[in-house]
């Protein structure tokens, strides 16, 4: 099996995983490692698709590059602020995963918190007054954030891609 894997990162959270899900893999094994790149994957077999939330799915440089992807066995990673709730990862891997084409296999994805800029927090304490239950939810969601992902997302991270990588010898 040949893998690759790809990470769309704006502030190096999702980067943080991929490199995590690198350490699983031999230089051989690994076509690539970087950002999403079409005529750099198309020989690999398993492509481990990396995304930072946005609007509660994936950026739209994953998406042009899912788009081009065809018989390819896919698997997600990502990062989004809000945390705690497999629930919540859930809903955005299956939003993601639905913009995978057709004719490759969605097989697994793997999501944890990631830190957001502190712009976002100064903009919370603004809806201090406003709404103080919901903010304070909020601000103590940004806090928690704030250390992720931690050596804990990074070793789950890898265990997730070394079952992965188990499932396909
Ligand atoms: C413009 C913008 C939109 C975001 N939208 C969401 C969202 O819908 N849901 C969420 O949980 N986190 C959201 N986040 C938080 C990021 O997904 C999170 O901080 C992520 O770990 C950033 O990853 P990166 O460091 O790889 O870029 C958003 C952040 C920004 C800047």
């Amino acid at each position: 099996m040949k893998y690759a894997i790809v990470y769309s990162s704006q502030t190096g959270n999702t980067k943080m995983i991929a490199e995590a899900i690198s350490k699983v893999f031999t230089k051989e094994e690994c076509l690539y490692f970087g950002e999403p790149n079409y005529e750099k994957t198309k020989d690999a077999d398993v492509i481990f698709a990396g995304f930072w939330t946005d609007k509660g799915s994936c950026s739209s440089v994953l998406i042009d590059y899912f788009s081009q992807l065809h018989n390819k066995q896919i698997v997600l990673f990502g990062t989004c602020g809000y945390g705690g709730s497999e629930a919540y990862y859930d809903s955005i891997l299956q939003r993601v995963s639905a913009l995978i084409e057709d004719d490759c296999t969605y097989v697994d994805g793997f999501m944890c918190q990631g830190k957001m800029p502190i712009e976002i927090r100064e903009r919370y304490e603004m809806k201090m007054a406003e709404a103080p239950e919901k903010t304070k939810k909020m601000i103590d969601n940004f806090d928690q954030a704030s250390v992720h992902p931690n050596e804990d997302d990074i070793r789950k991270a890898f265990a997730f891609a070394q079952i992965i990588k188990h499932s396909f010898e």
